[in-house]
């Protein structure tokens, strides 16, 4: 039987553990007697045929490595029916066996309509630092994340504490509130705002004087940036409460950084499912971990919904900010 060639990219927004997972799916297939071809700068050099032969030397030194070897890009191009048009021709004139994508809800769309035009299988590996994609109940990448960001809010605290302050606390998540649940509940935060739930500044300004006529003297509102503007809401609450605002966006910091042990693990976990799925002829299936087992599930490209655990750490922390 010819040796299995499958291409490997990493697509969309990158993530803490990405690496990891590409050493693993490497050095996976090479010992199946595979071979793999690296796809360089997500779909756009997939469109450009960006393409590196690689090798166990390749992916040596890199599981504590935040950011992806393979570098990554935003391509709008992908989505459109020429992108994947020309993909598709790219990748059969390689002759790929198979496409291993890793990335967000976006890549594994993507992936989708490569697969039907070009005819080749594609398994998705879900890295995001999001966590917000169907079919797994935590992406690579997350862990390492609200970690990252959990650190900055514990900073910030103290300076609220010192100065008796309300910080707004911009966290990332543009179209999902996953980082902002979890981060805020773990740093105690008086408010959590999310795009998945609307919120009433007149409310809020309720709540707060609740608070403050307890003897609360600092606030940290964690707000994930696609629930509104925070920087306008913080200059909106210098309006509506009788405190002193700050604002402050962590920013860029929560995508990169060495991942941590669970971001590892998951990473090899799910890369060697994805890698063993391969070689038993799985196809268009995702990678994912759920309840607590890493397993296979269908690739839908869907981003995922708040679950019950999440509505109960917000409605916890509501209760706890007395
Ligand atoms: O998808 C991950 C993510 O970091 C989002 O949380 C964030 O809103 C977005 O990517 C930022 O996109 P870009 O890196 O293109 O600015």
């Amino acid at each position: 039987m010819s040796r299995i060639l499958a291409g490997i990219i990493t697509a969309g927004g990158d993530a803490p553990g990405m690496n990891a997972t590409i050493r693993c799916c490497v050095r996976s297939m090479l010992a199946n007697d595979g071979k793999v071809i690296g796809i360089k700068r997500g779909y756009k050099g997939l469109l450009e045929k960006d393409f590196e032969h690689l090798t166990s030397r390749s992916v040596g030194g890199i599981i504590n490595l935040g950011g992806t070897i393979l570098k990554t890009a935003r391509c709008e191009e992908i989505m459109t029916n020429e992108g994947i048009e020309l993909a598709a021709k790219n990748l059969n004139e390689i002759q790929l066996d198979y496409l291993i994508t890793i990335g967000g809800e976006g890549t594994f769309r993507g992936a989708k309509e490569i697969s039907k035009k070009s005819g080749i299988p594609v398994i998705g590996i879900p890295a995001s630092i999001d966590n917000d994609i169907e079919g797994t109940e935590e992406t690579i990448g997350f862990d390492t994340a609200v970690n990252t960001a959990l650190e900055a809010i514990d900073k910030i605290r103290d300076t609220a504490i010192s100065l008796e302050r309300l910080f707004v606390v911009e966290v990332m998540g543009r179209g999902s509130g996953f980082i902002a649940v979890t981060v805020g509940f773990a740093a105690g935060a008086e408010f959590i705002l999310i795009p998945e739930r609307a919120f009433d500044l007149n409310d809020l300004a309720k709540e707060y004087n609740k608070m403050k006529a307890m003897g609360k003297s600092s606030t940290i509102i964690v707000i994930a940036e696609g629930a509104t503007n925070g920087y306008l809401l913080a200059e909106e609450l210098k309006n509506s409460i009788d405190a002193e605002v700050r604002f402050s966006s962590i920013g860029y910091i929560q995508r990169g950084g060495s991942p941590t042990v669970r971001s590892r693990v998951l990473a090899t976990l799910f890369g060697s499912k994805a890698v063993e799925s391969l070689l038993i002829g799985k196809k268009d299936i995702m990678i994912g971990i759920n309840d607590g087992n890493v397993c296979i599930r269908p690739l839908t490209g869907n981003k995922r919904t708040l679950s019950e655990k999440d509505i109960a750490m917000l409605t916890i922390a509501k209760n706890l900010a007395i």
